[in-house]
């Protein structure tokens, strides 16, 4: 199963290992490096959002609505990027997203994502719907003492039995905390996707699965995770459960009442219910009802250095990178990816010394402009 790459004539030596060029100054490039190395089929499926794509654009155009307000004169020397999240150390805010079949993107897929992730110190949520086994992605990035979280993400819970068996894996391999994803008990209406005729190609390896998944609508809605769903993966892992794709400010407050560790803000990067709003008008809202009695993450859109700045300053503790991580991975594999993530880290650590922030810490509602200083 290689990489989902235009024919020889259309692409750059996809047979040599891909290597990084030198003129990739943010994560546009990358996009339209990947852009002209994948075939048609494979980026649309992985660039695509649900329908019409409102969601998709409202993620994008909700973070560059926001203007940041920096403060002078302020020490920065020491600038650092890192925290805690969850009782461990973060070397800097973000983590790479669930991201299903990395192997149409480059033929190491998840393996690769997780040695750039691990060795720039961002934290990896590895999808259920990974192409390599989890424990052979553990042995990846576990190892490297820089590294951030390593995370495993759930969706289809199967039967009870064999996903005792599952859980007891991802704790046997050194996975640090559960993430149950909520907003997709179905596949979005995907038009370009469709359109672009896309279809997994077969012996693409799914390891983590279970064995018998539905696939009648009727079959589907049987499956989908409920609250009681949440209740008992806390009473049967050890590991902390985070919740992806709580949006409403109800759900907010049910799932803090459960006590679960985290909740991810998230409309799946506009993949799943078009017209949702933006990730960045949802975080406010949840983080009111949160108030701090959970770890708190957002993602959909980040693209920018001042981005992810802006979701910290509306509430959230770390982001999470979607579709750049996969642009980086076919763009230039590991190099790739570990380059996407480090062009993220200097902007943001330059956002924060031109803010005057010194600390993540200091990051703060202030950092914003508000509405209400907004002169029309
Ligand atoms: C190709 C692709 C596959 C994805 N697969 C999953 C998945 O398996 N599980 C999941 O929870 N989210 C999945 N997502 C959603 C991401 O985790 C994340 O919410 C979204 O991509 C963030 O938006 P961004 O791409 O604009 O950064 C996927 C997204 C993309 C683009």
């Amino acid at each position: 199963m290689g990489q989902h790459l235009k024919p020889m004539s259309t692409t750059t030596h996809h047979d040599q290992p891909a290597s990084l060029p030198t003129r990739l100054f943010n994560l546009a490039d990358h996009e339209a490096r990947a852009r002209d190395r994948l075939d048609a089929s494979a980026w649309a499926y992985y660039s695509g959002g649900a329908a019409d794509e409102i969601t998709l654009r409202a993620n994008r155009a909700a973070w560059d609505a926001l203007a940041l307000r920096p403060r002078v004169l302020r020490p920065l020397a020491g600038l650092s990027l890192a925290s805690q999240l969850l009782g461990q150390a973060l070397p800097c805010p973000l983590l790479v997203a669930p991201m299903a079949h990395q192997r149409l993107a480059h033929p190491d897929g998840e393996l690769a994502t997780a040695v750039a992730a691990a060795a720039v110190g961002a934290g990896l949520v590895l999808s259920q719907q990974s192409s390599h086994p989890l424990e052979a992605v553990a042995a990846h990035c576990l190892a490297d003492p820089e590294r951030g979280p390593f995370w495993f993400q759930l969706h289809a819970l199967g039967e009870r039995g064999w996903l005792r068996e599952l859980i007891a894996r991802a704790e046997a391999a050194g996975v640090e905390a559960l993430v149950l994803t909520v907003d997709a008990p179905l596949n979005g209406v995907r038009d370009r996707e469709r359109r672009a005729g896309f279809a997994l190609p077969a012996g693409l390896a799914t390891p983590h699965l279970p064995p018998a998944s539905a696939s009648s609508l009727d079959g589907l809605l049987a499956q989908a995770p409920s609250w009681d769903d949440v209740a008992w993966l806390q009473a049967n892992s050890r590991l902390p459960l985070l919740l992806k794709g709580v949006t409403h400010p109800l759900d907010a407050a049910q799932a803090c009442a459960l006590g679960v560790a985290g909740l991810i803000v998230s409309n799946h990067g506009g993949r799943v219910l078009d017209t949702m709003p933006a990730s960045a008008t949802l975080l406010p809202e949840v983080a009111a009802v949160v108030a701090g009695r959970c770890a708190l993450l957002v993602d959909g859109g980040i693209r920018r250095g001042t981005d992810v700045l802006k979701a910290l300053a509306l509430g959230a503790d770390a982001v999470l990178i979607g579709r750049p991580v996969l642009h980086g991975l076919a763009s230039a594999g590991a190099a790739g990816v570990a380059h996407v993530l480090r062009l993220l880290q200097d902007e943001l650590a330059a956002a924060m010394a031109l803010c005057g922030l010194r600390n993540l810490s200091e990051i703060d509602p202030s950092c914003l402009q508000s509405p209400r200083d907004i002169r029309t």
